[in-house]
């Protein structure tokens, strides 16, 4: 797990501008809103859950939950992801609970997942309330892997709710214009493929909901490019929120 995924070269590029784009803010304020209602603690108890966020890119979600949240740990694949979040974190208004990491989640007994952001003392097998994802899953190549190994990062009780785009048939591969295919390794995430991995990797109270639609613009034809003025081809695209609980 502590070793950084060197290889994950678009993630890397698009890191320094990946703040620039309007519709990943968009994106993830719909998401945590759909956090914050699924996960009601957060609003009834703040400043007492621990969360891991896996995949958080250059800490859009983390910045929007880190007011709800005791700590929070952000891992990415991406150094560049990493480095553009620790700037953003190294400013003095900046949220104090939030430690990023550069990893590919796979061992959740890594030491460096042990770090306590507010205490900063090391915790060995610490574990996590919740676990977050948003625009990760369609990512990564073993959504059975990933599962397991989120479901052994969290204490007896704590849930996940990850969040990403529906595959609703073909035209959800439009999500991605061409020149951004590299690492996208399904055209979303499936309804019942997801609940039935999520039982497998041991959850409960698993239920995968519509959390909102986003309308995004899209190529035109495939290789086109996105038009972003007003001309441009738009499509609605829903997205999933995955919600289950590690029993106690
Ligand atoms: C589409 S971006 C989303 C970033 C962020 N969640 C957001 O919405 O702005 C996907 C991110 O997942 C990361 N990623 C992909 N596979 C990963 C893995 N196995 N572990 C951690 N991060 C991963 C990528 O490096 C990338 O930053």
């Amino acid at each position: 797990m502590s070793t950084p995924n060197i290889g994950n070269e678009r993630f890397n590029a698009e890191a320094a501008s990946w703040d620039q784009n309007p519709t990943v803010h968009k994106a993830s304020a719909l998401a945590v809103e759909a956090i914050l209602s699924h996960v009601p603690t957060l609003k009834t108890q703040p400043n007492t859950i621990d969360v891991l966020e896996i995949g958080c890119g250059t800490g859009l979600l983390s910045f929007l939950l880190a007011p709800y949240v005791r700590s929070l740990t952000a891992v990415d694949a991406a150094q560049g992801m990493i480095d553009a979040l620790a700037v953003k974190l190294s400013y003095d208004s900046s949220p104090q609970n939030i430690h990023p990491i550069a990893a590919s989640l796979s061992d959740p007994n890594d030491p460096v997942l042990f770090l306590d952001p507010l205490t900063k003392a090391s915790i060995p097998g610490r574990r996590f309330d919740l676990i977050i994802s948003h625009l990760v899953l369609h990512h990564i190549p073993s959504l059975p892997a990933i599962l397991r190994t989120m479901h052994r990062c969290l204490r007896e009780g704590g849930r996940v709710a990850l969040s990403d785009f529906e595959d609703f048939g073909p035209e959800a591969e439009r999500f991605h214009p061409q020149a951004r295919m590299e690492g996208v390794v399904r055209h979303g995430i499936k309804r019942t493929e997801m609940a039935e991995l999520m039982r497998d990797a041991g959850f409960v109270d698993v239920r995968v909901e519509t959390a909102f639609e986003m309308e995004k613009g899209v190529e035109k034809t495939p290789g086109a490019g996105v038009v972003k003025d007003e001309g441009g081809t738009k499509m609605v695209f829903p997205f999933l929120i995955c919600l289950g609980v590690k029993s106690r």
